[in-house]
């Protein structure tokens, strides 16, 4: 496919009829797979930064780079020439292997950003340039909207990366992919620099076993039952009588902690290479969704009051799954936590009813809306998770081992985290309580 791609304007060696389609299908067959790859591979950064917007920012993008690569796949079946496969090839990959692999979460982020997406922004610019714009309408117009959307990506990320010197790896990628010719092969190629060598074949990539969470305090678990200790007492949720300004409090808690769903499900792409993309595509919309409803507690309880630096992230859940298989990872996600919350969350949406707080209630009405999407995904794509791995226990049989086996991994890599601060020092039920009597 590489060897027939050439400018389109000037002279063009004779080749088959549709030589000038079948190039411009070569050229967005790679933007395709560079924009899938960078899907299943910038997720692993997810779990690494600390910086909790930074989290989400990723999550947006990723979500939006999903979308790019399946309008440019749905483009390119219509193009003699893109292929029928959604397989990446191993000389797009390694780029990424390679990227993912930097130590530093932000020196690896800024090697994401300032040389792979950078050059995507350049393969996007370049399509523009050698395509024809009447002939290739369709393909045009997609790319020039995705032009916008990589400079805003690099305009967005930018602030994050201010003091995150150009490191090694950056200058040693950057001078790989000048190697290559661009994402598109059509820039003068160069030489690889003296005694170069990648280093993702040399390491094994693994998830760390404790997610990042910055500046902020953590500890193993919000839920429980003591008000004095716990910010999230479970007793009260459910209990009529439970002032409805603190059950408003206690759901945008439990709602900013669905940030360990984004942590563990961030986990899942890297792990799944050989994933049909609409997969990912899906997780990708997921995590999205779990990213944004983290973001309705992020965002207003400060307006309700609450100190976000005294409130302590829980991070059991993602120390305790990433221990286990993506396919248990996923079953838990989906079939126990996400179909389980129903009942409970629903009653939650009543008692907020009575506050005539619209917000509220639309966040709420989103969020369960987007919960009862992600059931489906599980139920659709559970048995694919668990046949890349070669498990061919019945679907039930092997949620109902899972569960199980959840509880084994909870007694060893449970209840780890200590409390960053003490009992006086953080938020508990009853500050919330405290808080709940001044909100209106
Ligand atoms: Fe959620
Ligand atoms: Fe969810």
């Amino acid at each position: 496919m590489v060897s027939s791609n050439a400018k389109v304007s000037g002279a063009r060696p004779l080749g088959g009829r549709m030589t000038a389609v079948k190039d411009m299908a070569g050229y967005l067959r790679s933007i395709f797979e560079v924009e899938r790859e960078f899907v299943r591979t910038a997720t692993a950064l997810i779990c690494r930064v600390g910086d909790i917007e930074l989290k989400y920012l990723l999550c947006q993008h990723v979500w939006e780079a999903a979308g790019h690569a399946r309008f440019i796949r749905e483009r390119g079946r219509e193009l003699s020439g893109f292929g029928s496969s959604e397989t990446v090839r191993p000389e797009i990959r390694e780029f990424f292997e390679e990227a993912v692999r930097c130590e530093d979460s932000m020196v690896a982020v800024g090697a994401f950003y300032r040389v792979l997406k950078q050059a995507l922004l350049a393969a996007y610019q370049e399509y523009l340039e050698v395509t024809d714009h009447l002939a290739d309408w369709p393909s045009s117009k997609l790319v020039e909207e995705f032009v916008a959307d990589e400079k805003r990506h690099a305009a967005e990320i930018q602030p994050y990366l201010e003091g995150v010197d150009s490191s090694e790896w950056e200058t040693s990628l950057e001078s790989c992919l000048k190697v290559r010719g661009g994402w598109l092969e059509i820039q003068a190629g160069a030489a690889f620099p003296d005694g170069f060598e990648w280093s993702y074949a040399k390491v094994v990539y693994k998830h760390p076993e404790v997610c990042s969470r910055g500046k902020y305090p953590i500890c193993s678990s919000v839920f429980g039952y003591d008000p004095e200790s716990d910010p999230i007492v479970r007793s009260w949720i459910e209990d009529p009588a439970t002032d409805a300004r603190l059950v408003r409090l206690t759901i945008y808690v439990w709602l900013m902690m669905e940030l360990d769903a984004v942590d563990y499900l961030s986990t899942i792409f890297y792990d799944t290479p050989d994933a049909p993309f609409d997969l990912h595509y899906d997780l990708a919309r997921h995590l999205w969704d779990e990213s944004r409803h983290s973001q309705f507690g992020y965002r207003q309880l400060p307006k309700l009051g609450v100190d976000l630096s005294k409130l302590e992230h829980s991070l059991d859940l993602y120390n305790i799954l990433v221990q286990m298989s993506p396919p248990e990872r996923y079953a838990m996600m989906t079939m126990e936590f996400e179909a389980g919350s129903f009942p409970t969350k629903a009653k939650v949406m009543d008692r907020v009813r009575e506050l005539n707080d619209f917000e509220a209630d639309t966040l709420l009405a989103f969020d369960r809306n987007d919960e009862q999407g992600h059931v489906r995904y599980g139920h659709r794509w559970l048995p694919e998770i668990m046949k890349l791995f070669g498990e061919t226990r019945p679907v039930a049989e092997f949620v109902e081992a899972t569960k199980k086996r959840f509880e084994e991994m909870t007694k060893e890599f449970g209840g780890r985290i200590p409390h960053s601060l003490s009992a006086e020092e953080r938020i508990t039920g009853s500050d919330l309580l405290a808080l709940a009597k001044g909100n209106d």
